[in-house]
């Protein structure tokens, strides 16, 4: 299984998503691989902010070698699971798809904790709440891989 975490910068949830998972398939010895992209290119090669650096390292977990990227097409070709945060990532995501079987592949994170109730991880770029957004993203992950496992 190839898993995509996308939010808009790839900077903030993102990242976040991407380390929690990274650790979940090695500590679990899945053969699942995942990588974060944003679906703006705002800060493309950019390290993950410094709040999500900070963080991650109070729980355990480097994010640092990653480095932001934007989403495009081919990542429908590329994974086989997208996960995004807000339904705004989920319509930017899903303005690129080409037919129903990528789209398909869109899935909001907090619907593995909350089924069916489409809620959105908030963005913390401007507000911050960082360690609420990790918890709640911690316990997505936790979520999605007892489903797909
Ligand atoms: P993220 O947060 O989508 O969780 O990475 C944001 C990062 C940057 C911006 C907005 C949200 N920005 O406006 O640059």
């Amino acid at each position: 299984m190839k898993i995509l975490m996308v939010c808009l910068g790839n900077i903030c949830r993102s990242p976040l998503a991407h380390g929690i998972l990274e650790r979940e398939i090695q500590m679990q010895n899945l053969d699942w691989e995942v990588d974060s992209a944003g679906t703006s290119g705002w800060h493309e090669g950019e390290l993950p902010d410094q709040r999500s650096i900070e963080v991650a390292k109070e729980n355990g977990l480097d994010i640092t070698n990653q480095r932001s990227r934007a989403f495009t097409k081919k990542d429908f070709k590329d994974f086989d699971l997208i996960v995004v945060m807000d339904s705004s990532n989920f319509s930017n995501v899903k303005s690129l798809a080409d037919n129903e079987a990528e789209e398909a592949k869109i899935k909001l994170l907090l619907n593995y904790s909350y089924p069916g109730e489409n809620r959105a991880v908030p963005d913390p770029y401007y507000h911050g709440g960082f360690p609420k957004v990790y918890s709640m993203i911690e316990d997505a992950v936790l979520n999605l891989i007892k489903h797909h496992v």
